[in-house]
């Protein structure tokens, strides 16, 4: 072990300024605003302008990482986005955020594991810190689903949203804490279950829009998120009960409900934003942290809890601890 231990020294978010709410939907689609709010928990979601792209997010939500973190772009070493949802096909969205936030010393690049991307993204990063390769990051995740919407299908049409979410990843030699146990996974079996079957090499002919299994999705997800949750809770060495603040990634309210009641945590000890960004992939746990941070929802010494699962089919989690880490940079 190096010594090194990442933490989290800022956060940040933005969503795009247009609403679309499930009344939007009825006007065009067999929908209804009850149907969606009972099945999905969703009221309402963001949609990204038109020019409006994967990177304009980013950039947003990473100002203001950088901002509460106390750092300027050029103290950043490296920018980790995760998207399933890129400007283009390359270079990466995360160079054309360098460029725009003139992170000039940082490298850059993209990381797809669709909804569990920031916990990929996270671990990664936890790795880079820890043993010394870099020392400041951005972890970003950021998506504009709407531009991959099949907006005849109301199975997957009401349920995404687009937004993005960031976080500040620093190494301190002081602070014992910060990023605990982080665990992933990955079943590329089920690749068909949520997927795009155009917009790649392989069948360009192929609409680039989202497909999915509803009902197989959400079992696995309920099961496999479980599983996950369980296992790095037990790498960690703690058990349910010890953990403040859960932020799960915004599927499904039902999902996150069953997630809930296996563990035995009740509503205040779960963060939840579905009713107002529905599904927004990468950017689902960031822009939630940002939220329950901000809204003085994480104290000094909480123990928070990741946890996604998505296409591919991937999953991760993750525990950290809270520390109120900029005044202590001084120390770091
Ligand atoms: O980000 C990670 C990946 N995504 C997920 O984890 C999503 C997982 N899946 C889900 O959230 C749910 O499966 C859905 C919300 C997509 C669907 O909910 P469900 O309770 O599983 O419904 P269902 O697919 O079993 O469909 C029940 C009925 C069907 O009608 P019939 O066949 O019973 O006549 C659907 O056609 O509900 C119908 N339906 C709708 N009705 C009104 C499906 N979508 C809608 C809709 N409005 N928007």
């Amino acid at each position: 072990m190096s010594g090194l231990r990442a933490v989290i020294t800022g956060t940040g978010s933005y969503a795009p300024s247009r609403i679309m709410t499930n009344d939007d939907f009825a006007a065009y689609l067999e929908t209804n605003d009850t149907w969606i709010r009972e099945r999905t928990g969703i009221r309402e979601r963001r949609i990204a302008a038109e020019g409006e792209a994967t990177s304009d997010l980013a950039v947003e939500a990473a100002n203001k990482a950088l901002e509460s973190a106390g750092l300027a772009p050029s103290d950043i070493d490296g920018i980790l986005l995760a998207t399933a949802t890129p400007d283009i096909l390359f270079p990466s969205t995360a160079c054309l955020v360098q460029a725009r936030l003139g992170a000039t010393r940082a490298f850059a690049f993209d990381l797809n594991a669709v909804c569990s991307g920031f916990v990929y993204a996270m671990t990664v990063a936890k790795s880079l810190v820890e043993t010394g390769a870099a020392a400041r990051l951005l972890v970003i995740g950021s998506e504009v689903m709407s531009r991959s919407l099949d907006w005849s299908d109301r199975g997957t049409a009401i349920l995404f949203g687009d937004g993005a979410g960031a976080v500040v990843v620093e190494a301190s030699t002081v602070v014992s804490r910060g990023l605990g146990s982080f665990r992933l996974g990955a079943d590329g079996r089920h690749w068909e279950m949520i997927h795009t079957p155009g917009g790649g090499s392989r069948r360009t002919e192929e609409p680039a829009t989202i497909r999915m299994k509803g009902g197989e999705t959400f079992k696995m997800a309920v099961r496999q998120l479980q599983e996950s949750v369980l296992e790095v809770l037990k790498l960690e060495g703690i058990s349910p009960a010890d953990i403040s603040l859960l932020v799960p990634h915004q599927a499904n309210i039902r999902i996150i409900d069953a997630l809930a009641a296996r563990l035995g945590l009740a509503p205040e000890r779960i963060m939840v934003n579905i009713d107002r960004y529905g599904n927004t992939s990468a950017a689902s746990i960031p822009v939630a942290l940002d939220e329950a941070v901000r809204g003085g929802r994480v104290q000094e010494g909480d123990r928070i809890l990741l946890t996604a699962f998505g296409a591919g089919v991937t999953w991760g989690s993750g525990v950290l601890t809270w520390e109120a880490h900029r005044q202590k940079r001084s120390r770091m």
